[in-house]
């Protein structure tokens, strides 16, 4: 599917930590198009600077053409995308890459560590609405709660079984999202959807090994152009050669990459 580029508004910007932000974009035509584990390239200022576009997971989509994305301030286009206001216009391009593959016959975990969990959402709200494949269970972990609130809430709107660890033990697990998820008996034949830390995904693609168990992670690579051109995004592949993470990815089967750490 050809990319849309949308000159989308903001229509409301909501601050769940000091670091953290949940942004709200009018993008009818991504929205339509859009699949979990997709991401849009956003330009964070109004000028050429920062001149590259920035990559982020759709979050969530509405019937009424809106897209939700969460994201943390670490640099300069984060940062500037923390001082947008309600109203004001930004360039959009998505929806990219090829995302989750809703296995329909196994029974999905999916599991998120701080932003990762924001194609999560997305995904759990899909599998609610095609009502092909079995409720899945949901493990979030962040470094604090107030990163983590408004998610759970969004997730058990949905009426799923959620499972919370934070870093600072201020809810849920205090500890690993990952220890949380060795204690649960999920039963055979599970696929797990992963997003999170590397170290995460790491952890459970060994988890899904060890009991023969799917696995697919949604990778983050430095990415330049988005699409295909530049190379900023590739990942060795454990068949040989790279992957890039742009258009074959982000979302991988965790076989088929390299683990580098
Ligand atoms: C497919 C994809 C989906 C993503 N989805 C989200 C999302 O939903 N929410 C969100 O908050 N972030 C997401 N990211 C990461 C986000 O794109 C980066 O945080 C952002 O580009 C940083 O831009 P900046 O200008 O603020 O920081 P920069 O000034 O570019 O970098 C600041 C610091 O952050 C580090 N950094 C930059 N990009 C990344 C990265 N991709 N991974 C790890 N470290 C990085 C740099 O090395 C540097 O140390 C995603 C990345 C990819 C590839
Ligand atoms: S980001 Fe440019 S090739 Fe993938």
């Amino acid at each position: 599917m050809s990319q849309i580029q949308e000159k989308t508004e903001i229509v409301r910007i909501d601050q769940l930590t000091p670091e953290v932000f949940r942004i709200t974009l009018d993008a009818p035509e991504i929205a339509a198009a859009a699949v979990p584990g997709q991401f849009v390239m956003i330009r964070t200022g109004n000028s050429s600077d920062p001149l590259l576009r920035r990559p982020f997971s759709i979050s969530q989509t509405s019937n009424g053409g809106l897209i939700q994305i969460l994201f943390k301030v670490v640099g300069r286009g984060t940062g500037l995308l923390s001082h947008c206001r309600e109203g004001e216009k930004v360039s959009v391009i998505g929806p990219l890459g090829k995302g989750f593959f809703i296995d329909i016959e196994k029974n999905p975990f999916l599991i998120g560590g701080g932003v990762g969990i924001a194609p999560l959402l997305f995904l759990a709200k899909r599998m609610r609405q095609k009502g092909l494949v079995k409720d899945p269970v949901v493990f979030l972990g962040a470094a604090e709660s107030s990163e983590l609130l408004p998610l759970i809430t969004d997730f058990e709107a949905l009426g799923l079984q959620v499972h919370v660890a934070t870093d600072d033990g201020s809810a849920g697990h205090h500890g690993l999202v990952t220890e949380v998820l060795n204690e649960v008996d999920l039963g055979a034949d599970c696929m797990g959807y992963v997003c999170g830390p590397k170290l995460m995904m790491l952890a459970v693609h060994q988890y899904c090994r060890k009991l023969e168990y799917g696995c697919q992670v949604s990778v983050e690579t430095s990415m330049a152009c988005g699409m295909g051109a530049c190379l900023g995004c590739i990942v060795p592949a454990s068949k040989g050669g790279y992957v890039h993470a742009c258009y074959e990815g982000p979302v991988f089967d965790s076989e088929e990459i390299v683990w580098e750490i």
